[in-house]
């Protein structure tokens, strides 16, 4: 008797309370609100400027309709989801030789980790060819240079993918691979895993009817591209992938010429994340050709 009593009294506690410098992972369904397409108000053919904008005009003539809704966790369900049928797979135990540092370096970047996402993407998608024109690092921090989007969006559209395979391929062999299969997609990653606040939601393509794109004139300073905005309509499935961690990568297909899936998607405030917290992503931009 004595000695239980004793035993109690004196063992240490569990420790249930996590360290303050390792974040709660969120997990599961979310409720949070999305930015959706608002058009212009005089019914304009709607624009952004991707710098700045000439004098007397705004960056951008349409705006955001903001929807409530359920985001749903695709952790642990992963291998539920691709890139043919709802344009977004999840990639788990990638192994890297880039460390943190090294993303502070455009040159690095190319030399080390483009070869690996090029590697990712041969093995995930089968396709022949890989042509990675573009990265872009993001800072959810005051003053980054470039933030997460919170905004709806697929990055080209039918017509803009066809004008970067050509931007980025000599003529006859533009021509070429345009009579054969050819997809635009991201590869996401988080650069201060796990990812908490921030995190990026995409819509199940098959979701999402193409009378909800909206094209918009992506007006560079020496060219027009173009992006799709996109409407909220009934039906649409919204997913995250909560806590995403140092291995994993986000693949988003933005176009692709067979099938046609593609994924709108955007970042959110995580309503369940602390105030503050930030975030740091890399994605990769890719031509996916065969
Ligand atoms: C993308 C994208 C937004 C973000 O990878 O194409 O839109 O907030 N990212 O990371
Ligand atoms: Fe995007």
């Amino acid at each position: 008797m004595t000695t239980i009593e004793t035993q109690t009294q004196t063992a240490t506690p569990p420790t249930l309370t996590p360290h303050p410098s390792i974040p709660k992972i969120p997990r599961g369904p979310v409720t949070a609100t999305l930015n959706f397409y608002q058009p212009p108000p005089d019914a304009s053919k709607p624009f952004n400027y991707v710098e700045q904008p000439p004098l007397g005009h705004p960056q951008r003539n349409y705006s955001d309709k903001e929807q409530t809704l359920t985001i749903d966790d695709i952790r642990n369900r992963e291998a539920e989801f691709n890139l043919n049928t709802h344009a977004f797979a999840a990639v788990q135990d990638v192994r890297s030789q880039a460390d943190r540092a090294l993303f502070d370096d455009d040159d690095a970047i190319k030399r080390v980790y483009y070869p690996e996402v090029e590697a990712l993407l041969l093995k995930a998608t089968g396709a022949k060819r890989i042509l990675l024109f573009d990265h872009t690092i993001r800072l959810a921090s005051p003053g980054a240079n470039r933030a997460p989007v919170n905004r709806v969006h697929i990055d080209q559209t039918t017509a803009s993918t066809a004008q970067r395979v050509r931007f980025h391929l000599p003529e006859a062999e533009a021509e070429e691979a345009l009579k054969g299969r050819y997809r635009i997609v991201n590869v996401w990653r988080p650069l201060n895993p796990p990812i908490v606040a921030h995190p990026l939601a995409f819509a199940d393509s098959t979701s999402v009817p193409d009378e909800a794109m909206v094209g918009i004139e992506h007006r560079y300073p020496d060219r027009t591209g173009e992006t799709a905005a996109v409407k909220h309509t009934d039906g649409q499935r919204w997913w995250y992938w909560s806590g995403m961690e140092e291995g994993e990568r986000l693949l988003l297909q933005c176009f692709d010429s067979e099938g046609g899936a593609r994924v709108p998607h955007s970042a959110f405030i995580d309503p369940r994340s602390e105030e503050g917290a930030g975030r740091e992503s890399i994605e990769v931009r890719a031509l996916v050709f065969g």
